[in-house]
Parts: structure tokens; C-alpha cells; sequence
């Protein structure tokens, strides 16, 4: 364990020995221009791009000096540009960064005559950290970790542990959910979520408004062996749907159903994992102990870094498949991940996100009892949170939405949107969010929904 010691945010004076050269001066047409003209799949937020210079704790600053308090960003989630982790990854880069492939083939030998060799300590205190964090496995065989790159690769990977394990295909996920971005994951992914038209083939969603019965029958299937589901997968608090939590036993019921057909259950805890709703995993609150668990996002708090920890009677089902990942678990990125971990203890971060949560949470509720026409309700938890405007009937999106991100943006406040309508604004901000931040952000809320929505 690191020694505890004050935490600096000032800015990192880092050493660079080997003549980096300065970047260009920036230029916002510039960049605008290759915006538009050579990135076509990229879509920003807001019409006139946000051009971030510098980001530290919660707030953001654009090349024109504004400042920005994030609601939005919940990569960093222990807060933006911390020194911990840039000085950790900073300090293993000088070091060796040598791929992961390289890493499992010296590691035995580091292991057993160079404990002290930081290759091989890294990654295995990271495994180590992770499985720390989980609760004991139901089959006491423990937990085995695939360190990948992102919260993609790791639900991919996910998905075809389970395939493999229980060798059917059929993944089975809730309506308007987000998983990621690989071709496989978009068979699963909610088109309502990505705007790509998933060709759903054997994989099926399941209709959270129509209950738990539905989902069992949708995991049921025809009855047939073909439609048994290899796996049915869930975030723990819908994200991109709207941070929309589920009703209290729904996925407790649906995981045992899942289990009783012999399925394997898959939390994605890529939002809502380490801290983010109050509890350190989103699952906790179920009451379940999901088979494998995926995380990214928050992991790494801005360095590029996902993992899968799952039973291990599964990893020994892919045994032969000999994964590799060259970047996945490489030595700076295990030093990220265990600088998180670290500072998500050192600042007690997972009740911080339970105590603010609940200030963020009542003033968004006084604001549904006041406002009853424009609001709606608040869902989620811990500080994963949405607050529901209420849709003109006829409407299919919110039609004030994109005006109400833009004013509030030129209010100083960064926030997302959500739902299967657009009509969530979605509370995320890094967990080491302020008292009066978050009353900056109510009263900007207020006063631009209620003038514009
Ligand atoms: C719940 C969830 N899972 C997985 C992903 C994919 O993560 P990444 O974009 O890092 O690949 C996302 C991204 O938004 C997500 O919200």
C-alpha cells in the first residue's frame, strides 16, 4: 500500500529528459477545421465545439479561460489531472512499458527471484487490488482478471467467455442499453442507444417496463436448445438509457433465472463501478454476485485501461484460447489503475459519492416539487443520477434539449443527456464534486429549464 500524504492538485513541474518539444499554439479554427472537414464519425456535444485547455479536479477551462464545473465526465472520478496518477504512470513509463505479451513469459522467473521487479509486481498487485474488491465467489473457486484497454473489449471479451463457457450463443441485454462499440457488442447494444441499426440475430432485449416476467420469457426463449441464452448482461444503473436504476429485486430475480438456465450473468460495471452510485460495485445494492464482471471508464481516470474479473471454472473454459492484448494490463497502465484504487481509499471516495449524492439528489427532488410541469422524477444513484424533464406528448426527443445543454454550458455547467426520448439530463461528475459546486449546478438547472423547457 502507498503511505498516505497530502494530496496535491498543483500543477505537475515533471522533468522531461529527452527534448520533448512543445506543442503548437493552438488554434481554434484549425482545429475546427479538421473538425469538420476530416473526422466525420467523431460528433460533439455542442454546435460550437467545446475546446478544453485544462482540466483539474471538477473543473474544465477552455482556451478562452472559462471555467466549467464537469457533471458530465465520469472518467475521472477521482478528479481530473491528478497528480497521483500522472506521477505513477509518469515514474513506470521511465521504467518499461513493455507489452503484456512480453509480461507472461518472464513473468515466472521475475516472480520467483526479482519480486522487486516492478514488470511483473504491477500488473499482479493490480489483479491482486481488483479481486480484493470483489465479494467471495459462489463456488469458492475464486476470481480470475483479463486486463484490456477499455470498457468495450471488456464486455466483448465478456460476451465471448460466456459463449465459450457455456458453448451456446444467444446474449440476452435490457432494452436501450449501452455496451460499447465492437461489431459484437452492437448485436446487443439498444439502436435507440447508438443511432447503428443492430442486426439483432440470435441475441434479444429484454423490456424493463414490462417486468420481470417478460425478461424470464425473453431469457426462456422458444424453449429450444439453439435459444438458451449463453448469457444475459446488464449495467447496474442503465447509463446511456437515462441512469435509470432498476426496481428494487429485479435483477436478483433475473440473475437466478438467468442461473437456473444455466446462463451466465454479466454486470457491466464500466459506469457505475468503483465508487460511482455510493457502493463501490453498482451490484451490491442487488444483492446479486454477478458471474463476470466488466469495468473501464473510471479505471484508469483518463488513461486508457478496462478489466473482466470472472469466476474462474469460466477463465479455465478459454484456458486454450491463448488472449492476448498487447497494451491490456501493461505496466503504466497497472500503475494507473492502482493510483485509482489508492486514491478512491486515500479521499474515501465511496462514501463521498453517497453523502453528495444525496445533497445532489434532494435538491434535484425539490426541484420535481416545485417545478412539477417540467420535471418529472430523479432516478439512479450515489452520483449517477438523472433528472426526467417532462416530454410534450407528441414528441419523440425532447425538443428543448440540445438548448438546454447549450445554456447551462454557457452558464458554466457541463451536463449530458440521456433516455429513450433525450429527456434526461445525467448528473456524473468526478466524486470529489464540491458542496457549493453542486448548489451552482441546482440553480442553473433551475433557472434555464424552467425559462426554456
Ligand atoms: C455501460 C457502458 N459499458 C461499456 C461502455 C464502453 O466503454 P468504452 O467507450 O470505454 O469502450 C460504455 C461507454 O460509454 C458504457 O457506458
Amino acid at each position: 500500500m502507498r503511505s498516505a500524504r497530502p494530496v496535491s492538485h498543483a500543477p505537475l513541474r515533471l522533468q522531461l529528459r529527452f527534448g520533448a518539444t512543445a506543442a503548437p499554439p493552438l488554434s481554434y479554427d484549425k482545429l475546427r477545421q479538421t473538425w469538420e472537414n476530416h473526422t466525420r464519425s467523431l460528433y460533439t456535444f455542442f454546435d460550437e465545439p467545446l475546446l478544453i485547455v485544462e482540466a483539474r479536479r471538477a473543473v474544465l477551462t477552455d482556451y478562452q479561460g472559462r471555467e466549467y464545473i464537469d457533471f458530465y465526465n465520469n472518467v475521472h472520478q477521482i478528479g481530473h489531472s491528478d497528480a497521483r496518477v500522472a506521477e505513477a504512470v509518469y515514474a513506470q513509463m521511465l521504467k518499461s512499458s513493455l507489452s503484456t505479451r512480453f509480461l507472461s513469459e518472464v513473468t515466472p522467473r521475475c516472480m520467483r527471484y526479482c519480486v522487486s521487479e516492478p514488470l511483473s509486481c504491477l500488473a499482479f498487485s493490480y489483479i491482486d487490488a481488483l479481486i480484493s474488491k470483489m465479494p467471495e465467489s459462489p463456488t469458492g473457486k475464486g476470481w480470475s482478471v483479463f486486463l484490456v484497454n477499455s470498457g468495450s473489449e471488456a464486455n466483448d471479451l465478456a460476451m465471448q467467455i460466456a459463449r465459450d463457457y457455456t458453448g451456446r450463443q444467444r446474449i440476452v441485454a435490457i432494452e436501450n442499453c449501452y455496451h460499447g462499440i465492437t461489431s459484437a457488442i452492437n448485436e446487443i447494444n439498444s439502436s435507440s442507444s447508438t443511432g447503428i441499426s443492430a442486426s439483432k440475430g440470435s441475441d434479444a432485449s429484454a423490456t424493463l417496463e414490462e417486468g420481470v416476467a417478460s425478461s424470464k420469457a425473453v431469457l426462456d426463449g422458444d424453449g429450444t436448445a439453439e435459444s438458451a441464452p449463453a448469457a444475459f448482461i446488464a449495467e447496474t444503473v442503465q447509463g446511456v438509457g437515462g441512469n435509470v436504476d432498476w426496481p428494487d429485486e429485479y435483477l436478483k430475480e433475473v440473475f437466478d433465472h438467468v442461473q437456473q438456465l444455466g446462463g451466465i450473468t454479466i454486470a457491466d460495471e464500466v459506469q457505475t463501478g468503483f465508487g460511482r452510485c455510493g457502493t463501490f460495485w453498482g451490484f451490491e445494492r442487488d444483492g446479486v454476485i454477478p458471474d463476470i464482471v466488466t469495468m473501464g471508464k473510471p479505471i484508469g481516470n483518463g488513461f486508457p485501461l478496462g478489466a473482466v474479473v470472472c469466476r474462474t471454472e469460466l477463465a479455465e473454459a478459454i484456458e486454450d484460447a491463448k488472449l492476448f492484448s498487447t497494451f491490456g494490463g501493461n505496466p503504466p497502465a497497472a500503475a494507473a489503475g492502482l493510483a485509482v484504487m489508492a486514491a478512491i481509499e486515500e479521499d474515501n471516495l465511496v462514501a463521498r459519492a453517497a453523502s453528495m449524492g444525496a445533497f445532489l439528489r434532494s435538491g434535484l427532488e425539490s426541484l420535481c416539487d416545485e417545478h412539477p410541469h417540467v420535471f418529472e422524477r430523479v432516478t439512479g444513484r450515489g452520483l449517477f443520477l438523472g433528472l426526467h424533464l417532462r416530454v410534450p406528448s407528441a414528441a419523440k426527443k425532447h425538443p428543448h434539449m440540445p438548448a438546454i445543454l447549450q445554456e447551462c454550458l454557457d452558464h458554466g455547467i457541463v451536463l449530458g443527456k440521456g433516455g429513450i426520448h433525450s429527456h434526461v439530463l445525467r448528473f456524473k461528475p468526478p466524486l470529489c464534486i464540491e458542496e457549493d459546486q453542486i448548489y451552482r449546478c441546482l440553480q442553473v438547472v433551475r433557472d434555464v429549464c424552467v425559462k426554456l423547457a
